[in-house]
């Protein structure tokens, strides 16, 4: 039998079709093919030719399989397009990104770093003290009840909290001014889950604490952040509001970067989208914390992650960031640091 020719045979088979390497699996590594006889017939000759021979088999086998496998793999792969067609895209490496919401949480850090803020953490499971009777919350208000807060268990007052006001009071508790801090965070609420509501969301928390801090401060600082954020041009509206740890409270609109301020369903049609809460740190939060509010005084405010998401993303719906859709998060990849 010649060794070589069925060697010369195997190296050279056309494997261009699915239809070829069927033929020649069939003919050369399939049960009664080539290379199955011949190991049959070795059984029959005497002990010294049949080790040499079986080594040859072996080795011609070995080669007809690494054959197969590598026209099967080369048939399904990009390079085979691309000896024939110049166009096709070259072999990427691909690589992790990161969530988008990472992405722009770090990059809110970044620019408050530059103001000398550093950063604060606190626990998701909160006590009743810290997400509300120290953030002057009275016994029956409405974001105590059952219907806005995950009770773990009511009677002893554990909860998930509900903002990242909690960071305020344990950074206050544990530190004297000045205090000068950033705490984003995960935060809970027991909301119908939809387009523009969510069970959970996350949230960063600033706060400022010295003896002379004014509202003058509060607006400088959160205009420049929303400039360097968004851009030099980008419109903010102040409207007063309330929050039962800030004296004057306001929060602060700015016009939708979606819709350019035609009105869309991100902004509810109205040409705006609130993006932060904000106010002057109430003198009972300070007492309640221990810091005396005839020495000190303080801002804070609170922006929504998802929110500013979502603006410079142009992500019309909250639910994506929480689904781990592949194609989603592969579009934020290229974004990195150099955001
Ligand atoms: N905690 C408030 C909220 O969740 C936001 C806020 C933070 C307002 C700090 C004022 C000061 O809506």
């Amino acid at each position: 039998m010649d060794i070589s020719a069925l060697e010369r045979e195997i190296v050279e088979a056309d494997l261009s079709s699915p239809e070829a390497q069927q033929r020649f699996r069939q003919k050369f590594l399939k049960k009664g093919g080539v290379l199955d006889e011949l190991f049959a017939k070795l059984r029959s000759l005497p002990q010294e030719q049949r080790k040499e021979l079986g080594t040859q088999l072996n080795r011609l086998r070995a080669l007809a399989q690494g054959r197969v496998e590598v026209a099967g793999s080369v048939e399904n792969s990009p390079s085979t397009a691309l000896s024939t067609d110049a166009t096709f895209p070259r072999l990427t490496l691909s690589s992790g990104g990161r969530h988008p919401l990472s992405i722009v949480e770090e990059r809110v850090i970044r620019l408050f770093q530059r103001l000398g803020y550093s950063l604060a953490d606190g626990p998701e499971i909160e006590d009743d003290w810290h997400n509300f009777t120290a953030l002057n919350f009275e016994p029956d208000h409405p974001a105590r009840d059952m219907q806005d807060t995950f009770f773990i268990n009511p009677s002893a007052g554990r909860l998930l909290r509900t903002h990242t006001s909690t960071v305020q009071v344990r950074v206050m508790e544990a530190m004297r001014p000045p205090i000068r801090i950033l705490a984003p965070g995960r935060v809970y609420r027991h909301e119908t889950i939809s387009a523009r509501a969510h069970v959970y969301f996350h949230q960063i928390e600033g706060l400022y604490i010295d003896t002379h801090v004014s509202a003058a401060d509060l607006r400088a600082t959160l205009e420049y952040f929303i400039r360097s954020f968004f851009g030099e041009k980008t419109r903010t509206r102040w409207r007063a509001s309330y929050f039962p740890f800030t004296e004057m409270s306001a929060e602060v609109d700015i016009g939708c970067l979606i819709c350019g301020g035609e009105g869309c369903p991100v902004c509810k049609y109205s040409g705006w989208v609130e993006v932060l809460g904000c106010g002057m740190v109430d003198p009972n939060v300070l007492t309640a914390c221990g810091i005396s509010p005839e020495a000190y005084r303080g801002f804070a405010f609170g922006l929504g992650v998802e929110r500013i998401t979502q603006l410079l993303f142009g992500i019309p719906d909250l639910r994506l960031f929480g689904q781990n859709n592949i194609s989603f998060l592969e579009s934020f990849r290229g974004y990195g640091y150099a955001l």
